[in-house]
Order: structure tokens, then C-alpha cells, then sequence
């Protein structure tokens, strides 16, 4: 199926739920119909371009001024398998989640860490989705995509995609020259439970045994109680990304501040906890007409109904000035702004 709109609204199609529009709009279900497109519409390909997945990780701050193509690809299909791993490749368009369920159902383990974050298969690369000890370049085990500038079909391995914490060649090299159609994933028959997050382990604890049904139950929980969901609350989940900094700076800021969270990443940098930041300076719980900083999770921003895009922006650019200014610690935005 392919379906080719003008003007088109984005609306449904950004979890911020902020109103802006495409000037194209290209929509596949299939890999083959991209490939067709691109080699039949060179003018097209002169347009500006984005790839929209399941719109959890952009803002609109006004409309798009080019064609944004939408994979809407569908399957789950298991490639290969031994006695310890297997190997599944979803396409691009499945639901991340719903993946994550079929994977716990079958007993597969190695992603259930990561439930609930919103998405479709076709970001988990890109972004290299993370969270509670895990990272989706763990698993991934082989990216297909179409070259946009020929729509020819490429594989890349997952040492091919340079991962890096909530990064990958999908940022930078390949920035918008690929679209990913399917990722191939292995999995474990017999997972290692991940319980080095203190309050995942504690969940599970309470809920019983140790499985990655149980695993899945408490990241949802955990989640539930932390961050909104974005049927109910516009917000594209983290909105920053938390800062590496040399060990140096994190070991001084210590010095003043003995509470504030830090990990050490090796190489001589740490990470900080760009949420902590942001309510030491005051803004948890913050709101403004309808745009918002979350009330227990201050990495995330919110739209309370109405917020425009540019509204949404401008908060948090105060937000970085105030990080900055009292901290010296200039944050990076996970969210695409456009
Ligand atoms: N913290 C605060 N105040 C806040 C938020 C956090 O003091 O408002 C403190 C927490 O108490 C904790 C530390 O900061 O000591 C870290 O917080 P948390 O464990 O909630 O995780 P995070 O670093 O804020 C990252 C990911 C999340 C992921 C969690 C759990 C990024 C940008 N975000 O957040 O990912 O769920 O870890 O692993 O790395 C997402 O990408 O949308 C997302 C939610």
C-alpha cells in the first residue's frame, strides 16, 4: 500500500500532538514500493526530507517544507535459530512495544528492559534506544534500509552503525541518506536478566520471580509511575539527552553538589543526570499556558493541550540557559527540533 498526500497534517503524527504540516507526505508498506518511488520521481528527491517513524522524537515548530516519508512496514518474522539465540527481523513500521511482547511471549530475551518506550522498530537504530542497563545495539544484529538518493537496498551490520549512547551513522554519515525497512534482532533463549537498575530489581522483587515477563511488568510499572504516556500527554519523552562530561568537571560539581547522580562511562567521562539539572534549577512541575516541564520527571516537557511547537522550544531554551548558568553544563537536545 502506498498512499501520497499534500498538505498534509501531522497532528496524529507527532506524540508532542502539536498541529504543523508536511508539504508531502509518502507512506509505504512495503520496501519495494519505496525503491519505485525514488527512482521515479527525481524532482522529489530534490526536496528537503525527513523520515518519520512513530513522531516520538521530533518537534514541529512549524510546517515542513519538503516530503516526509512514513515506513509503514509490518512483520515479525524469526530468520534463524540454534539452540541458544534466534534471529528476528520486524519491519520498520511495527510498534516497538508490541515487538517487545511477542519477544517475552516466545520466551526470547534481551529487549524487555526496554518496554514501553514509544516507537517503531524503524528508530531503535537510529536512536539506539536505551534505558534501565540496556541499549537497543545490544541486539540489533543487522539494519536493512533503502538509499535514498537511488532506492537501492543496503545492509549494515551492527558494527556498520557506529552506536553510541542514544546515537548511531544514522545521525551523522547516513543522516538522512537511509531509510531503515527492517532491523534483524538476536535474541537469547536463555537471557540474562538485567537488574542492575535498583528500582527494576526491586520491582521485580516485589512482583516474584525473576522472567522477563516479570522484568517487562515492572520497567511498565516503573514507567507508569514516572513518565506520561503520550496517548494521554503530549510529550516526546526525554527531551534532552543526558550530558558526558570529563570526569574532571563531574568530580568538581561533586564537590558543591554530594547529591548529584553521576556514572562514570569509562575513558575518563561521566554522565549526569540531565533531569537532576533541571530541578535543581526549579523547573519540575513548571508550567506555562499549555506547555509544561513533568512533574516527576524534569528531562521531560510536556503540551498540556494547545502548546505550540515554538513554545515548547523556547522553554527550553530557558531551560538550558538556567543548566548552564548555574551548573556550566550546556545540554543537547535528544528531540529533533524542525
Ligand atoms: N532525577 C532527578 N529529577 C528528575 C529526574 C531525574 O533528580 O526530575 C534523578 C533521578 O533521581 C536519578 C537520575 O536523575 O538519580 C536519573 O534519573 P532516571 O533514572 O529517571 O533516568 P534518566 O537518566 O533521567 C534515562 C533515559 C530515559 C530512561 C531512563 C531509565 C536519557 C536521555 N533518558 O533517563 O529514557 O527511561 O534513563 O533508564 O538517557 C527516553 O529516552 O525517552 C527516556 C525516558
Amino acid at each position: 500500500m502506498i498512499r501520497f498526500e499534500e498538505n498534509f497534517s501531522l497532528i496524529k503524527y507527532n506524540t508532542f500532538g502539536i498541529e504543523a504540516h508536511s508539504r508531502y507526505f509518502f507512506e509505504f508498506t512495503e520496501s519495494e514500493d519505496l525503491r519505485i518511488f525514488i527512482q521515479n520521481n527525481e524532482t522529489l528527491r530534490e526536496e528537503n526530507q525527513l523520515i518519520l517513524g512513530g513522531g516520538s522524537n521530533y518537534l514541529f515548530t512549524s510546517d515542513f517544507k519538503g516530503i516526509i516519508f512514513h515506513p509503514n512496514i509490518p512483520g515479525i518474522r524469526v530468520l534463524d535459530e540454534t539452540a541458544t539465540h534466534i534471529w528476528i527481523e520486524a519491519g520498520a513500521g511495527e510498534e516497538w512495544d508490541q515487538f517487545i511482547e511477542y519477544c517475552v511471549n516466545k520466551g526470547y530475551g534481551g529487549v524487555e528492559n526496554l518496554s514501553l518506550i514509544p516507537g517503531k522498530i524503524g528508530a531503535t537504530p537510529v536512536q539506539n534506544i536505551g534505558a534501565y542497563g540496556i541499549e537497543a545495539s545490544q541486539v540489533i544484529d543487522t539494519v536493512y534500509g533503502i538509499d535514498l538518493t537511488n532506492g537501492e537496498r543496503v545492509s549494515l551490520s551492527a558494527s556498520d552503525c557506529h552506536f553510541g549512547y542514544r546515537d548511531s551513522i544514522f545521525k551523522h554519515d547516513l543522516k538522512g541518506k537511509i531509510i531503515v525497512t527492517s532491523v534483524v534482532f538476536k535474541l537469547s533463549r536463555f537471557p540474562e536478566f538485567k537488574l542492575g537498575y535498583g528500582a527494576v530489581k526491586a520491582e521485580v522483587e516485589r512482583l516474584g520471580e525473576v522472567s522477563l515477563r516479570n522484568i517487562r511488568t515492572a520497567v511498565i510499572n516503573i514507567r507508569h509511575a514516572k513518565l506520561p504516556d503520550p496517548k494521554e500527554l503530549g510529550s516526546a519523552g526525554s527531551f534532552f539527552m543526558n550530558p558526558v562530561v570529563d570526569t574532571e568537571i563531574a568530580e568538581r560539581l561533586k564537590s558543591n553538589h554530594p547529591n548529584m547522580p553521576s556514572y562514570q562511562t569509562g575513558e575518563g567521562k561521566t554522565k549526569l543526570a540531565a533531569g537532576w539539572l533541571i530541578e535543581q534549577c526549579g523547573w519540575k512541575g513548571f508550567r506555562d499556558g499549555d506547555t509544561g516541564v513533568h512533574k516527576d520527571q524534569s528531562l521531560v516537557l510536556v503540551n498540556y493541550g494547545k502548546a505550540s511547537g515554538m513554545e515548547i522550544y523556547n522553554l527550553s531554551e530557558k531551560i538550558k540557559v538556567s543548566v548552564y548558568e548555574k551548573f556550566g553544563i550546556e545540554l543537547n537536545r535528544e528531540v529533533i527540533v524542525i
